[in-house]
């Protein structure tokens, strides 16, 4: 099909000029295009085709070791104003790095074929859905496109004469020049750039070929260009997980939940719970775009077609829906390669194999202290491969959100689980989340830094304006929002060891939230909010000593006084954007806490 979309025929003639490549392929996300990606891949040595009979139609990646995962210290929000990048954000002005980022993408695509990817974000023609284009000289970059987004000329139909789009620039940054041969993973690791421009709503990223790097419908156009926009418009784009939780007696409750980065959303997505009768779907496992439907509640869609997981760790007794979505069509990324030619990650089964190929291509064996896979290894599956994805999670008008859960990694102070008071109060709840650093993001591991809303990294402006859009939210006239709990699977003991059992064992505390959105279940109004009662929460058959429940129950009264201090620290470096309500809701939050304080004493 011939595109006639002007804006986009211009686009691609002027990003051609710019980057000259050999020849330009425009991409209709066929099985003909994926297939002939995949040969291109494997004569190329950049993929391996993954034992057939073990995984039909699945391909096996590896990168190299400088290029793994997002890189945070190399994406920049270019806002005319440094002020509306905030100071959570790498800011950079615009004019200054349209000059940089010409030079870098001028000639970048010699001896490369460009690729245009028109792709929708949400089911074609949903009111909550967006288009976007990227171009990319990357063949991998495609076939993962087709899984994680819809790609074709349906697409370039929706788009039309004039319709719009999100541009998305993409190139690894290596042309074939000077005699340069192509090497198996393409990247220019001393020269990246995860470049947004919120005004004009663009994306140009130079030099990695990795993930959220270079899928730039996920995490670039889905939730930083897309907070933008939903700033600008009065709706939400959320990095949430979307599930659908059945009660017993067959009533529904949509759930969504804010982690960060390799902090459990596709676990709690698809997750098989231990509670006899209760119910759990697949809306999304990554992000969500959520407006207000005719009746005042938050519809929420998965803007997403498929998984880009975290590969370690999952396995068939933690997440057995996660690996019944990669038996097929599936792409792995840093994983290690087994003797029988499928893939093997830790996690996967509790005894490793006698022998493998490391994702770095040595010989590996379970005495070595390496790990066979990069903990950042990778899976793209398609959504609808998941054996518990819900009938409507297509359902172009979304489905109506009843509770949001913020999490993160805290080894001590924040209990399993608090319910906020109200909506500001969880609006508060959701700017506190601190969580440890995992290896989604290239840099340490294991610090504790904060990450609200778990959009730290994904917010396409200033955080407390997103605060203070959260807010707004709540105030809409009509709006039923949706309630607000704080969730921790992640405690610590003295050991250091996980108190909570986690994965399955997580649908005990869906079934608390569910019976209070449900109005069937009582709670008890602490300092920090409310809390479940004694048997709230159904502990029975755990092998956890009352002490450790105790501990994971409790109201920390003393780590919350100190932990508010480093809040009001952490408030301050937003300066005069605070929105006001933040600030009383500290205040209220002392008072609550000092005054449990004297009672105990
Ligand atoms: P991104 O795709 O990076 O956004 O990650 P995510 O939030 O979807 O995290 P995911 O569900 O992939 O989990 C990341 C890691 O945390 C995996 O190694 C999981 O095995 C582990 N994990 C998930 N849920 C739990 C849990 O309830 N308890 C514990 N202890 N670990 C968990
Ligand atoms: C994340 O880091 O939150 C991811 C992986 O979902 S990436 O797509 O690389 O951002
Ligand atoms: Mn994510």
């Amino acid at each position: 099909m011939a595109p006639e979309n002007k804006k986009l025929l211009t686009w691609v003639d002027d990003m051609a000029a710019l980057c000259q490549p050999d020849n330009i392929i425009w991409c209709d996300g066929s099985d003909a295009e994926w297939f002939s990606m995949w040969d291109l891949m494997v004569k190329s040595g950049t993929a391996r085709k993954v034992n057939e009979k073990k995984r039909p139609n699945s391909y096996h990646v590896n990168s190299i070791p400088a290029d793994v995962a997002r890189v945070e210290d190399r994406t920049y929000i270019c806002s005319k104003k440094e002020k509306d990048a905030g100071p959570t954000n790498n800011w950079a002005d615009p004019t200054e790095m349209r000059k940089t980022m010409k030079s870098m993408f001028t000639n970048c695509m010699k001896g490369r074929t460009m690729y245009v990817i028109p792709f929708s974000m949400g089911p074609i023609g949903s009111d909550i859905a967006q288009i976007g284009v990227e171009i990319s000289d990357s063949p991998y970059v495609v076939t993962n496109m087709h899984t994680m987004a819809r790609v074709g000329n349906d697409v370039l139909d929706m788009l039309g004469h004039d319709g719009d789009f999100v541009p998305c620039l993409h190139s690894v940054g290596m042309p074939l020049i000077d005699g340069n041969k192509d090497v198996p993973w393409p990247c220019n690791p001393d020269n990246r750039y995860i470049v947004h421009y919120p005004e004009t709503r663009e994306i140009w990223s130079f030099g990695s070929g990795y993930g959220g790097n270079a899928l730039l419908g996920k995490k670039c156009f889905a939730l930083r260009i897309a907070s933008t926009m939903g700033r600008d418009e009065g709706w939400m784009a959320e990095h949430m997980l979307i599930l659908k939780l059945t009660n017993p007696e067959g009533i529904v409750e949509y759930i969504a939940g804010a982690f960060p980065s390799a902090c459990g959303k596709t676990n709690l997505a698809m997750l098989t719970p231990t509670i006899p009768g209760w119910k759990v779907e697949t809306i999304g496992d990554d992000i969500a775009w959520m407006k207000f439907g005719q009746d005042g509640q938050l519809y929420a869609i998965n803007p997403e077609a498929g998984f880009f997981g975290v590969a370690p760790g999952t396995g068939m007794a933690t997440n057995a829906n996660a690996m019944l979505s990669m038996e097929s069509n599936t792409i792995f990324t840093n994983v290690a390669e087994t003797d029988d030619g499928d893939v093997w990650w830790e996690g996967m089964t509790k005894e490793p194999p006698t022998h493998l190929i490391d994702w770095q291509g040595n010989d590996w064996s379970p005495d070595l202290d390496t790990l066979s896979s990069h903990p950042n290894a990778r899976f793209t599956a398609r959504a609808n491969q998941c054996p518990v994805i819900a009938d409507e999670w297509e359902d172009p008008k979304g489905v109506p959100i009843s509770a949001i859960l913020f999490g993160g990694r805290r080894a001590s102070v924040v209990p399993l689980v608090t319910e906020a008071l109200n909506w500001n109060h969880g609006t508060f709840l959701g700017t506190i989340v601190a969580s440890e650093t995992t290896a989604a993001a290239f840099g340490n591991v294991g610090q504790l830094r904060r990450d609200p809303m778990a959009m730290l990294p994904f917010c396409g402006y200033n955080m407390a304006d997103y605060w203070d859009h959260w807010l707004k939210m709540g105030k809409t006239e009509g709006a039923i929002m949706p309630r607000i709990y704080y969730v921790n699977w992640f405690r610590k003991n003295e050991a250091g060891e996980f108190m909570w059992p986690g994965y399955g064992e997580n649908s005990r505390v869906l079934k608390w939230i569910f019976e209070r959105c449900t109005g069937s279940v009582e709670a008890v109004e602490t300092a920090i909010g409310n809390m479940p009662t004694d048997n709230g929460i159904d502990f029975n058959g755990l092998d956890m000593s009352d002490k450790n429940i105790a501990n994971l129950m409790c109201v920390d009264t003393k780590g919350w006084l100190s932990e508010l201090q480093s809040i009001e620290e952490y408030y301050d470096t937003f300066g005069e954007h605070l929105p006001a309500e933040l600030r009383t809701q500290i205040l209220a939050l002392r008072e609550r806490l000092e005054s449990t304080k004297q009672a105990v004493a």
